[in-house]
């Protein structure tokens, strides 16, 4: 049977530029230019990809909907499929893994837990190396192969170097990590050592590797993966577009995030920004982040803006007050100086959003609620179900509200953590800048393994409904 696909509206390959999203500045750079912040005022890059008509846009649903029955790797690919929005020429030679495409879960108990009526969560963690970077990062590794690198490097809290030494080792690039030495998870590690990367152990913590990256960037052999990458940015932002498809394009009304360096919050807004300027979507949801306490720059300065009363879109600060010694258990997000806060900022303002911070025992309830539902997720993400409950408490969210939060990695990245809270023994320790006290988390919703005699007897016994 042959498949009517949807004429392609006009590709906007071709037409798509870098920015410097600096006001004073706005350099604009060509696609093939291999740089990742803008050259003349060090301000950082963006993609701007020129939209077409609302008529073009038009036929763009229904195009991207034919594509699930296709069974080419472009139209296979939750990224890819939407390629009308990407900055590559048709025929570019694409390094996929079939990421995206992840699903959109009900979640009747966090939602309950949260105090909402209806709570959705993007499961992020779906993709084929466990996390949401997948989707940045087959669009970096592309561009990485068009522009000839030999090296892909990151720095990474360990997601990212999981990811990049996933899709390098499908490109056949070398691939180098730099990771902050004993605090990634062994699961994350795991992964990039058996993708083949040069694993980096750093003795210093992630803005340390961060510094470093930035450094050895300037070498022509190299390619940042980092989302200081404005091409990260355009794979990632596509998981607003499935988003919008999987709810039928009924903009919820706010949209949840984990925040660590802050690429991910900033492709969200972007996403949700393009689909509104071409007419798909006619309002933005309010796109909030969450960060862990002990590392929340982003949420201080939010804080700190909004008892100015500057949290308008031209107040834009030009600092950002730096967290010297991180300290978090969710280690994705264990970041002190995030590269792309002012991207960042510039999204969540403009939709109207807000920065908070939750502490360790919320995060770790939260994360255990995510796993009540059958679902769960690292303890990054679970920031977001903590932060929503947070924000439905203070009176920012009503209950009534339609809420998304975005899971950004699966459950099996920190067994010890899981293992931990369950058994009771997760303890946030001080950490080798000697900053606090050891703080001890209790399972609030503990389910610790129980021993059991070798017979039936005993088994029935455990199971017995019990008044
Ligand atoms: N959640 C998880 C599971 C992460 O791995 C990260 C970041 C975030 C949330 C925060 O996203 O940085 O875009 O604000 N992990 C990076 C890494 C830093 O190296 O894997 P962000």
């Amino acid at each position: 049977m042959t498949q009517k696909i949807a004429s392609a509206p006009e590709k906007i390959s071709g037409r798509a530029m870098q920015r410097c999203i600096a006001k004073s500045c706005g350099g604009t750079y060509g696609l093939a230019e291999r740089i990742y912040v803008c050259p003349r005022c060090s301000g950082p890059l963006e993609i701007e990809v020129r939209l077409g008509t609302a008529t073009e846009a038009a036929g763009l649903r229904n195009l991207w909907k034919s594509r699930a029955v296709s069974d080419s790797a472009q139209d296979r690919s939750g990224v890819w499929r939407f390629r009308e929005l990407l900055p590559f020429s048709e025929g570019a030679p694409i390094v996929t893994l079939f990421e995206g495409n992840t699903p959109l879960y009900d979640a009747p108990r966090c939602a309950e837990y949260a105090g909402l009526e209806w709570l959705r969560l993007k499961h992020q963690g779906c993709n084929p190396t466990g996390s949401f970077k997948d989707t940045g990062m087959t669009a970096a590794v592309t561009q990485a192969v068009l522009l000839g690198a030999r090296t892909a490097v990151c720095a990474s809290t360990g997601n990212t170097a999981a990811s990049l030494a996933a899709y390098s080792a499908r490109a056949g690039l070398q691939c180098a990590i730099l990771v902050p030495r004993g605090q990634i998870t062994a699961a994350k590690l795991a992964q990039s050592m058996d993708y083949g990367a040069v694993v980096c152990e750093i003795d210093g913590n992630f803005d340390d590797c961060m510094r470093l990256i930035q450094e050895i960037g300037d070498d022509p052999s190299i390619y940042v993966a980092n989302s200081i990458n404005p091409f990260r940015i355009e794979g990632q932002k596509t998981v607003a577009f499935e988003m919008m498809e999987q709810l039928h394009w009924r903009v919820p009304d706010h949209v949840v995030v984990p925040g660590g360096n802050l690429g991910n919050s900033t492709a969200l807004g972007k996403g949700f920004g393009e689909l509104l300027a071409l007419g798909l979507i006619d309002r933005m949801p309010k796109l909030s982040v969450v960060q862990a306490e002990g590392a929340a720059p982003f949420a201080r300065l939010f804080a700190e803006m909004e008892a100015r009363h500057s949290h308008g879109q031209a107040d834009l600060p030009d600092d950002m007050i730096t967290e010297p010694h991180p300290k978090t258990l969710a280690t994705a997000i264990k970041i002190g100086a995030p590269v792309s806060w002012k991207k960042s900022l510039r999204e969540v303002l403009r939709s109207g959003g807000r920065v908070i911070a939750v502490n360790e025992q919320e995060i770790a309830d939260a994360k255990a609620m995510t796993g009540r539902e059958g679902i769960g997720c690292e303890p990054a993400s679970a920031t977001t179900v903590a932060g929503i409950r947070k924000l439905v408490a203070a009176g920012h969210m009503r209950p009534a509200e339609s809420v998304v939060a975005v899971l950004t990695g699966h459950v099996l990245k920190d067994p010890d953590y899981v293992s931990n809270y369950h058994r009771g023994t997760l303890s946030l320790g001080g950490d080798a800048s000697g900053t606090g006290a050891a703080q001890t988390i209790t399972g609030a919703f503990r389910n610790t393994p129980k021993r059991v005699a070798a017979n039936k007897t005993a088994i029935l016994d455990l199971l017995r409904p019990r008044t």
